[in-house]
Parts: structure tokens; C-alpha cells; sequence
């Protein structure tokens, strides 16, 4: 039998940290070694070098990052720490111990003002904080020899803070809910993204790709599918990004093209509203046991 490939995750205590941590678990093919924030945060560089040049990896999986959008418009410099400036370490790192970099980006990038899902090859012109610091992150993980760069987007799954628990929380207290209906993306389950990551790994791909679930939907939408899905009724307002200030910008129209995951691996990801059912039966499982 082949060795298992070892493979280091940072952030592994996330949403997407993590589901790549029992994807890569499950195969048997890749010897994981996770840390999540606690015991080893990547802003401390010297920890960091310590633990990837020890741990003599293939791959470095950076899942780790300063994810709260809002947050990050008055905590810029953290931001920047944690999305751009420890993303250069983990690349000059990755470098020194001959493992290639995969580092994860967001559909937050982009400004939002195209009427046709973003391709790979689109410039990035993001419209907050988090964004540009996201954005300075790629360009950073490009500076590792290999890289494989991952943009994901309105990702949800167990351990995080998403807007689907969110959505679900305040529903579950039966109070109507006003969600904006002039925000369209891509919903995207961790797991089903980890899935993805995993076969690009395999591949061995390097460059910059997006992977997402099948589909678009707006918040709106999005929110009255996961009430549905709940067994809830709790009515749902639509209104516009306007009448909701919020201390970051959003884009408007996210969407991500993931064709070039699809060509590259044969594999189309599953349509957002099956993704969504599979997590909102789980986890009205979970809060029944
Ligand atoms: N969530 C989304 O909708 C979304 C959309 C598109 C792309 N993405 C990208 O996908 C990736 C994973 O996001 P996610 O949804 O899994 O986020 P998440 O649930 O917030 O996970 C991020 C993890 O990073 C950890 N972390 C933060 N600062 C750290 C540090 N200095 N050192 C080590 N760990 C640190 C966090 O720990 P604490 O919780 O203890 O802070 C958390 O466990 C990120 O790159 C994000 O930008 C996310």
C-alpha cells in the first residue's frame, strides 16, 4: 500500500478546516496533521516554521483566516495579519520545506457588478476590507513555488458562524425576519467543497480555482429554502441591501464560474438546494438528540 501522503491543515477548527480534515481522514491516502487556532496560530511566525518544517509535509492546507466580514472593517490590520501578511510567511515556509501551499480565497474578491458568474481569470476589485485583505492573501500564496488557490463562497457547515444557522436561530424564536433579496451567490457546504479540494489534491493541480455548489440564489431566497427546509414557518420579509446597513459593502453578484473545476476533475459539484437539504436534515438531527 502507498504511504499516506502527510498533509498539514491550519485553521482546522472551521467550517472548511473542519470538513478537509475528514475528507482527507476518511480517503486513507493522506496522513493529516491539524492544528486549529489554539494550538498553533499562524500570525506567530516563528511556531508556524517551527511546526511545517517538523512535520515535513506534501501539502500545507491554510483554512485559517479572519472571516468575519463586518469585523474586519475596524480591525483592518488584523485582517491584514491574519488574511495577507501570515499567508506570505506560510508561503516563504511552504517553500523552505518543499510542500506546496493550498490556500483558501473567497468570491469576496470580486466587486460584484458582473451580470455573469466570475470567472478565475476576472480581476479581483474587492469592495471591503476583508476583501482586499483576501485579495492580498492570493497574491501573497502565489509567491509559494506551488500553490493551488481555492475561492469558495458563501460557505456553511458545522463549527462556524454562518448565515444559515443564523437564519435558522432567529426563525427557531418564530420573529419575522427581513433578508436581503439584491445579493446573489453561490450557497456552498463545506463538506461538498472539501470533497472538491481533495480531488483537485489528488490531481496534484496547482493555479487558482473556484469551486462552488451548482446554482445561484439571493439571501432572500436562500433563507426562506433553509425556514422550508426546517419545518418552519416563520415569515420572511425581502428587502434591499440599502434598507440593511452593514459596516462592510457586499457585492451584489458574487456568483463564481467553476468550470474550470469541472474540466479539470470531471466532477460537477451538486446543486446548492440538495447541498442545503443534506445539512439542514443533519442538523435538525443534531439539535433533536
Ligand atoms: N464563510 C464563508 O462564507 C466563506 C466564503 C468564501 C470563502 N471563505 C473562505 O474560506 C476559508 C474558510 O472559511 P470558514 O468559513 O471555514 O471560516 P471559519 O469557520 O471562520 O474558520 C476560520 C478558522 O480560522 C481560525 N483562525 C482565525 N485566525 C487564526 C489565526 N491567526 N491562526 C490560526 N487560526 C486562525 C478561526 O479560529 P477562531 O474561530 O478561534 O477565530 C477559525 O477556526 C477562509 O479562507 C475564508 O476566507 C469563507
Amino acid at each position: 500500500m502507498k504511504t499516506p501522503t502527510r498533509v498539514i491543515v491550519l485553521g482546522a477548527g472551521g467550517q472548511f478546516g473542519r470538513q478537509i480534515v475528514n475528507r482527507l481522514g476518511d480517503t486513507g491516502a493522506w496522513d493529516v496533521q491539524a492544528y486549529e487556532r489554539r494550538q498553533l496560530d499562524i500570525t506567530d511566525r516563528d511556531r508556524l516554521r517551527q511546526a511545517i518544517v517538523a512535520g515535513r509535509p506534501a501539502w500545507v492546507v491554510n483554512a485559517a483566516a479572519f472571516t468575519n466580514v463586518d469585523a474586519c472593517e475596524s480591525q483592518a490590520d488584523s485582517a491584514d495579519r491574519v488574511n495577507a501578511r501570515a499567508v506570505a510567511d506560510l508561503a516563504a515556509i511552504s517553500d523552505e520545506s518543499g510542500a506546496a501551499l493550498l490556500h483558501i480565497s473567497t468570491d469576496y474578491v470580486f466587486d460584484g457588478r458582473s451580470a455573469v458568474p466570475y470567472r478565475e481569470d476576472d480581476p479581483p476589485a474587492p469592495i471591503s476590507t476583508y476583501g482586499r485583505s483576501k485579495m492580498l492573501g492570493e497574491q501573497s500564496a502565489r509567491h509559494a513555488t506551488r500553490h493551488l488557490i481555492v475561492r469558495a463562497a458563501w460557505l456553511y457547515g458545522p463549527g462556524g458562524r454562518n448565515f444559515i444557522d443564523a437564519i435558522l436561530a432567529r426563525a427557531e424564536t418564530g420573529q419575522p425576519l427581513r433578508v436581503v433579496n439584491d445579493q446573489r451567490g453561490n450557497p456552498s457546504n463545506a463538506a461538498d467543497m472539501a470533497e472538491c479540494v481533495e480531488r483537485l489534491m489528488r490531481l496534484d493541480a496547482t493555479g487558482l480555482y473556484h469551486i462552488v455548489n451548482g446554482g445561484t440564489t439571493t439571501r432572500y431566497e436562500l433563507a426562506c429554502r433553509a425556514i422550508e427546509l426546517a419545518g418552519l414557518s416563520t415569515p420572511v420579509e425581502a428587502v434591499v441591501t440599502a434598507a440593511y446597513p452593514t459596516p462592510a459593502a457586499r457585492p451584489a453578484n458574487s456568483a463564481l464560474d467553476a468550470s474550470k473545476y469541472e474540466t479539470a476533475t470531471g466532477h460537477q459539484p451538486r446543486h446548492w438546494s440538495l447541498a442545503l437539504a443534506e445539512y439542514v436534515v443533519n442538523r435538525r438531527a443534531a439539535t433533536a438528540e
